[in-house]
């Protein structure tokens, strides 16, 4: 399922609107059948999404403000979450709240033109959604301390070179370089790809031990058909069909 931010002219920034929809939208990915991974981008050639609307929360109060950041981090959640990859396209701008969403999604394949940054400083407060967490986990500590701290937006090079995102590509090969992904991972077990996908969420929630997590996951993958036709297929030299 490919989800497309629809606001073009307003470089698709995130008003609560969009954002609640990329919850909904991801919510029913995951219960398709059909959808074997999900890959977010932005409309136009410009931008993935240059921010939360400014004009939405320009007026609002610290009680808006603090609902804000809780339904905008429940909405990175139920990203991040995703029993089914989600691959950021970011075909441009990824600012604020753009950059947040796609250092929730799972990879991130950013086209030449891409550029990443939190610039919530200059607007006179710090990122809402997660930035703040998940820019020291993908890049470390000191270069995300300096983004943070400068707003500065890096470039798609400078985020490959940082390991912000995982591919740099030509915008022309950015959807079928993110198909090309899907499909490689769409052969494998759905039920192994959802318990990675956890395993590794549970390295950075707080109160979880993902060394645990993994144990209870393996263990709970060998009761599984997938495991049963993995297995049996390896053993036989035949290649492995899992059931969606
Ligand atoms: N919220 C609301 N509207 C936004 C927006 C945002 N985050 N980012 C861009 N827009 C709107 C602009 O207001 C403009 O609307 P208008 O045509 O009705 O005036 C339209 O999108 C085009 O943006 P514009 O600024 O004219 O494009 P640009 O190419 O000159 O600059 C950016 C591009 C990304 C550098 C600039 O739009 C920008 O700095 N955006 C805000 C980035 C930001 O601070 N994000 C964090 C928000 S928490």
């Amino acid at each position: 399922m490919t989800i497309t931010i629809n606001r073009e002219t307003k470089l698709n920034a995130l008003n609560i609107e969009t954002l609640q929809e990329i919850k909904s939208a991801v919510t029913e990915a995951n219960a398709d059948k059909e959808v074997a991974g999900i890959i977010i981008t932005g409309s136009g050639l410009k931008a993935f999404a240059a921010g939360a609307d400014i004009s939405e929360f320009a007026n609002f109060d610290v009680k808006q403000g603090t609902k804000m950041s809780a339904d905008g981090h429940a909405v990175m959640n139920t990203v991040e979450q995703s029993g089914k990859p989600v691959i950021a396209a970011v075909n441009g701008f990824a600012l604020g709240g753009g950059c947040e969403l796609a250092m929730a999604c799972h990879l991130r394949i950013a086209s030449e033109n891409a550029k990443f940054g939190q610039p919530e400083v200059n607007l006179g407060v710090p990122p809402g959604y997660g930035g703040t967490q998940r820019l020291i986990q993908l890049i470390g500590k000191s270069k995300a301390v300096e983004l943070l701290l400068t707003g500065d937006a890096i470039g798609a090079n400078e985020a490959m070179e940082y390991g912000l995102v995982n591919d740099v590509v030509p915008i022309e090969d950015l959807l079928p370089r993110c198909i090309e992904i899907l499909n490689k991972i769409a052969g494998k077990s759905p039920l192994a790809i959802a318990k990675v996908i956890k395993c590794v969420n549970d390295y950075y929630q707080d109160g979880k031990d993902g060394l645990k997590t993994e144990i209870e996951e393996f263990g709970h993958a060998f009761g599984t058909s997938d495991f049963k036709e993995g297995t049996s297929a390896f053993l036989n030299k035949r290649k492995a069909t899992f059931e969606r």
